[in-house]
């Protein structure tokens, strides 16, 4: 949701900028823009549209200078256009901003600058925040960090800027509160981003900064100090430990097919040192210390948004199966806002690809504060998330860049599913239980592989309803969330208008959807509700409805009723729904290359929700 990006140092800052900017495009992709401290003024330039559009027009001007800010826009505030694009100038072009978050009082400031005789040029919010630390340090005479300090406190939301000004050129300053920003330690040079993909490939070395903090940077080195009170805080330097590849598309068209095709080792990387085959169970090294209230808890919340819900959705299934603990499942923008009876004897368990999602973050704040004991489920190590939970299982399925989310829900659903194999052998699943759910999912790797090696059914698929305008899925029992995951995927990525729905479901309303032209996607694993999911094929088949049915064994029932089968390999029911979720988000994938959708970045979605 917005991603910003600078650098201080001795080099042109131009081509560092425009390549940031490229690594953080996944976050929003409305406008970009970027302002440069030149000798005597700040340059800047930004478009609606794309990096490449900024990159083309970057190549059209002169603009040099080894100070400088970028930023890539997805729009709350004002309509995608050139003059809403970041950075934000004062109004006398002396100051520039970039903004990721939403300034909730920019109403009130805005009003108050006007009437002070401020001329805004923007419907942003962002702007009110440039044009406010330029009234305070013109007028109160404090220092350009000490005006920026100030100004923040007048403020209400979020926010992670860059923001630089001429009169005190030699210096940067960088503030966060609700958005995320890292700070890259180079040799003798800094950078600061929305996440570490554009600090990789010029240092390793990074300083995650907290909710609060600013730091100052200069040509002698840099000072984090809290915003309220200025007192200077001295930081641990972070190494980031993955490499450059993790972050790039290698011959793969697009990161999403990329990141599909990792699976064969992310979910096994996720359950690397942690799975215990011959005992029958797991082990959480992050959960140890707290393990008595994990599993003397009375309830447990699962919080998350989008397709992060949905592992929560499947985690609920085999939590309350194997650790026989009730597991309430919650959007966390609904949670945070409702009264939710929660106490000590409650655990919170916020899932989070990114670790950056504002109503999530949001919802593990509020359940603290109720006295629940917090556990994240992250992929992104030292997100905000991971921080501020009390103990929490890292994912490790690497860097997701592809809006669509794919190797990252995989590895949610397996952190889930060691949970509840850990929480099980404590309370009373067997050890032979155990032993077959482990060495199940030991095997998953193998078995992704399998899919992997023959798409044809899928594509075929694909070609043959490229055309169609909706889509139907249904599951039942633990893959009714991977039909919700299904249809997820394929409208966020082609377009197409898909619902998921528990199987059983479609009697009460869907039904009437069905005819020659609905294609709906069965999951149909043999398992003990193979039966009930043949019966309500059996109902589509009645109403002329396109059946797609996956499963895991073929059959004469499923081949007389389907028009198509999606065939994976034969496994344990437990691990069936990673395993499902991987030909549907091919569908998707397929579906929206023959549309010629932007699979890797879908139009108006961003990859971190930094906004509430
Ligand atoms: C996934 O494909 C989506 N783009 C989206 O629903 C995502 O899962 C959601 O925004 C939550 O993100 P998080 O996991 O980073 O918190």
């Amino acid at each position: 949701m917005c991603g910003i990006v600078g650098y201080f140092g001795n080099k042109d800052s131009v081509p560092i900028l425009i390549n940031g900017l490229k690594r953080l495009e996944y976050r929003g992709y409305d406008s970009a823009g970027l302002a440069v401290m030149g000798d005597d003024q700040i340059h800047f330039l930004k478009k609606a549209g794309k990096v490449s559009v900024l990159e083309r027009e970057v190549d059209d001007h002169v603009l040099h200078g080894s100070i400088g800010m970028a930023h890539t826009r997805w729009a709350t505030h004002g309509e995608p256009n050139d003059i809403n694009a970041h950075p934000h100038l004062d109004q006398e072009g002396n100051i520039a901003l970039v903004h990721n978050g939403i300034i909730e009082n920019y109403n009130a400031l805005k009003q108050v600058l006007e009437k002070e005789g401020v001329t805004f040029q923007s419907e942003t919010d962002s702007e009110v925040l440039v044009q406010l630390i330029s009234k305070i340090y013109y007028k109160d005479g404090l220092s350009f960090p000490e005006a920026v300090q100030a100004a923040l406190q007048e403020v209400v939301g979020a926010y992670g800027i860059v923001v630089m000004c001429k009169d005190e050129p030699d210096l940067m300053v960088a503030a966060r509160y609700g958005s995320p920003l890292v700070l890259g330690v180079g040799e003798g040079e800094y950078f600061i981003a929305s996440d570490a993909s554009p600090i990789i490939e010029h240092t390793r070395s990074v300083v995650y900064l907290d909710e609060g903090e600013m730091v100052v940077l200069k040509n002698d080195g840099y000072t984090i100090s809290q915003i309220k009170d200025k007192k200077v805080v001295y930081k641990d330097i972070s190494i980031i430990e993955h490499d450059l590849e993790a972050i790039e598309k290698g011959n793969f068209p697009h990161f999403m097919l990329k990141e599909i095709h990792e699976q064969v080792n992310t979910i096994t990387d996720t359950m690397r040192g942690r799975l215990q085959v011959d005992e029958g169970t797991a082990f959480l090294g992050g959960l140890s210390d707290f393990m008595p209230r994990i599993e003397h808890a009375k309830q447990y919340y699962i919080t998350a948004c989008g397709t992060s819900w949905h592992a929560g959705l499947i985690g609920k299934y085999l939590l309350e199966e194997f650790a026989g603990i009730p597991v309430h499942v919650e959007y966390a923008s609904e949670f945070r806002y409702r009264r939710t009876i929660i106490d000590k004897d409650t655990v919170v368990i916020a899932i989070s690809q990114s670790g950056e999602t504002a109503d999530t973050l949001a919802a593990i704040k509020k359940a603290k504060s109720q006295g629940a004991l917090t556990l994240g489920i992250c992929n992104v190590v030292g997100s905000s998330i991971a921080r501020n939970t009390d103990c929490g299982v890292y994912t490790h399925a690497g860097p997701e860049i592809g809006v669509a989310s794919t190797k990252a829900f995989t590895a949610q659903v397996t952190v889930l599913s060691m949970l509840a194999l850990l929480l099980g052998r404590k309370k009373d699943l067997s050890k032979q239980h155990g032993i077959k759910l482990a060495t199940a999912m030991a095997n998953i790797g193998k078995d992704v592989e399998t899919i992997l090696s023959d798409t044809y059914d899928i594509e075929t698929i694909a070609e043959e309803h490229m055309q169609v305008g909706n889509f139907l899925y249904l599951g039942r029992g633990v893959n009714f969330p991977v039909a919700l995951e299904g249809a997820l995927k394929l409208k966020e990525i082609s377009y197409i208008h898909a619902e998921g729905y528990p199987a059983a479901e479609m009697k009460h309303g869907p039904i009437a959807l069905i005819d020659d032209n609905m294609p709906v996607v069965f999951i149909a694993p043999h398992d003990k509700t193979y039966d009930k999911v043949l019966s309500n094929i059996e109902e589509v088949h009645a109403r002329k409805g396109r059946i797609i049915i996956l499963t895991d064994k073929k059959s004469k029932d499923l081949e007389k009723l389907s028009d198509y089968i999606i065939k994976i390999p034969q496994c344990h029911p437990r691990v069936f729904p990673i395993l499902a979720s991987i030909p549907l988000q091919l569908l998707a994938y397929h579906l929206a290359v023959l549309r010629g959708c932007n699979v890797d970045m879908p139009r108006n979605l961003a990859k971190s929700v930094t906004v509430e």
